[in-house]
């Protein structure tokens, strides 16, 4: 295997390597397969080759907590491996309510339209509540939202008391993810660790999830003239940009991504996307991805539409994916050194939620 190329597995059917190219991965790449196929462990795989040969920092949108163990090594795994991947600076913030380091968001830091969509604000259905809120914003730049609470509570303004009924009836206080004076997972980002693991599954209230994601991305796009470089990587991409999320935090969430596959790439924030279908992920953002990684897809309507959007692919090789056995991908676009299938290799790193058994009985003989 070159030095400079990924170690992810073997092409398929011989013992040769099969390697990636690092320094493709300043574009957007697409990873699609159906359920089982092996996309998370897969990705694991990718992820723990740039932990062991690039330094670009990995923000890991992580909603089955699959990943929170990507700094723990296996073991048999050789000795120079396991030292180089335990050296690096992997972070795993979680819920507050799991312990160690919480996954918080500084709701006075963020945008005034995120905060309204986290309020589920619109502006042309709610627009004298939304004026109060905007007028509100831009002399309350610096509460957070307790703070927030008790001016508008003592404000004679209708507008001003009905944000803080909707904030009481939203019971946005009572959530886990605000961050006070703990960090907020976009500061911890901003130090920029060689990982960050954003388990987002596990809050109690589905939009605590959606809003630390919207934090995240907001404060990304917001440094982006700082151009540091940040692979941020969605599996099960579905959950935040679909073109079905509806409501007005699902779609300020998937805009933001559609606007950071559109225009991201120059700034260095870079996209690695997982989820089971194409049509689950909204066309402008896999429009946007010159990088693919497919594993077992059996729905012909699925590959053509996958073949539509990557037409650089031969579609006999996209014919190969319906049998696919798990592990089988097809890598193509330019960070492959050609388009071909591969069998990925096993992991170093443990698997978070590794998949559920059947129990079985012992039966009496
Ligand atoms: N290459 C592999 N070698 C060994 N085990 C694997 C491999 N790929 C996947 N598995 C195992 O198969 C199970 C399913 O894989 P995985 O979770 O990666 O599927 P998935 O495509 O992400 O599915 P879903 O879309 O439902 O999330 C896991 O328990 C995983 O450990
Ligand atoms: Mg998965």
């Amino acid at each position: 295997m070159s030095e400079s190329l990924l170690d992810v597995g073997v092409i398929d059917g011989t013992a040769s390597p099969a390697g990636l190219r690092p320094e493709k991965f300043n574009r957007h790449t697409f990873w699609c397969g159906q359920s089982g196929s092996g996309k998370t462990y897969a990705l694991g795989v990718v992820l723990e080759e740039l932990l062991l040969s690039t330094a670009l920092p990995l923000v890991i949108i992580d909603p089955n907590a699959d990943f929170v163990r990507l700094g723990e090594v296996r073991d048999g795994v050789d000795a120079a491996t396991a030292e180089a991947l335990t050296s690096r600076d992997v972070r795993v913030l979680r819920p507050a309510s799991h312990g160690g380091d919480a996954l918080r968001a500084r709701f006075s830091t963020m945008l005034p339209q995120s905060k309204a969509a986290i309020m589920r604000l619109d502006p042309i259905v709610d627009r004298l509540e939304y004026n109060a809120f905007l007028h509100l914003s831009d002399s309350a730049e610096t509460l957070d939202a307790s703070t927030l609470i008790g001016s508008l509570r003592s404000s004679d303004d209708p507008g001003q008391l009905a944000i803080a009924q909707r904030i009481e009836n939203l019971g946005l206080l009572g959530w886990q993810i605000w961050a006070g004076e703990h960090p907020s997972a976009s500061e911890i980002i901003a130090e920029r660790p060689d990982a960050t693991v954003l388990d987002i599954g596990g809050f109690a209230h589905p939009d605590e999830s959606l809003s630390v994601v919207l934090a995240v991305l907001d404060d990304l796009w917001l440094r982006r003239e700082e151009r540091r470089p940040v692979l941020l990587v969605i599996d099960e991409a579905h959950n935040v940009c679909s073109p079905e999320l509806s409501g007005t935090l699902g779609v300020a969430v998937r805009e933001r991504i559609i606007q950071i596959a559109a225009e991201g790439r120059k700034y260095g924030i870079w996209m690695l996307l997982s989820t089971q279908r194409p049509s689950k992920v909204h066309p402008g953002v896999i429009s946007q991805c010159d990088n693919l990684g497919l594993m077992k897809m059996s729905s012909p309507a699925d590959l053509a539409e996958l073949g539509g959007v990557f037409g650089f692919v031969p579609t006999e090789l996209f014919a190969r994916a319906a049998t696919f056995e798990q592990g089988q991908a097809l890598l193509a676009g330019g960070f492959a050194p050609a388009d071909g299938v591969v069998r990925m290799r096993a992991r170093y790193t443990h698997e978070g939620g590794a998949d559920v058994r059947v129990p079985l009985r012992g039966r009496a003989g």
